[in-house]
């Protein structure tokens, strides 16, 4: 498999220093990442039919996969990212969201659209929807590729999801392990 080739590979190359290098599992192709974006586009673009919603895209992790997204819808969007606090160089959630980048529109009045690359814990989802709620938006929804099974107990829905996931760390397609990872096409789960 091409992933297990390039962790073989990398352990000959100063990439493959760190030492999760080899313990990466293929989980989600990029194929079907890409067929599941492009449904979840669909929808988009049929539910927004004759509006301009804004794409708010929670960096760093959903760069790629707002990227993608965007691409495949049919209306118009605009776009504007948010950054939150990170898992740092942890696997486990420190508990804590801090707002580290705020937006730039105008939220009042307009279809918003949180775009996500992930909801663990549910925590920043909150965080982002208070944030978002308390300026006024016509419509708030939520977009995220992964979520993670049981795990998030919220009380509202999130309207778009790619992929129900059991409670594993997983890396790639813009998701990081310390920092790393993101570039990978596929998702992998990444081992302890
Ligand atoms: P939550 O606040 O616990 O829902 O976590 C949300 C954020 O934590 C996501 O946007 C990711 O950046 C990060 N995160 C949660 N689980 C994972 C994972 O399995 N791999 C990589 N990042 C994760
Ligand atoms: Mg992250």
């Amino acid at each position: 498999m091409k992933l297990q080739q390039k962790s073989t590979e990398s352990q000959n190359s100063s990439a493959g220093n760190n030492e999760h290098s080899n313990n990466l599992k293929p989980f989600i192709t990029s194929d079907k990442i890409q067929s599941r974006v492009k449904e979840l586009a669909r929808s988009i673009s049929s539910d927004y039919a004759g509006k301009i919603p804004i794409f708010i895209g929670v960096l760093n992790g959903s760069f790629i996969f707002i990227s993608d997204l965007v691409r495949e819808v049919s209306i118009d969007v605009e776009i504007d990212f948010l950054k939150l606090s990170s898992y740092g160089d942890s696997k486990i959630s420190s508990g804590e969201v801090k707002l580290l980048k705020d937006l730039n529109c105008q939220i009042d009045g307009r279809d918003i659209i949180i775009v996500e690359d992930i909801i663990d814990s549910g925590l920043s989802i909150k965080y982002i929807r208070d944030l978002v709620l308390t300026n006024n938006p016509s419509s708030l929804e939520f977009c995220t590729l992964l979520m993670k099974k049981g795990l998030s107990n919220l009380t509202f829905d999130i309207k778009y999801t790619g992929f129900e996931i059991d409670n594993k760390f997983v890396v790639g397609y813009g998701l990081d392990y310390a920092q790393k990872y993101r570039n990978l096409k596929e998702i992998c789960i990444l081992d302890p």
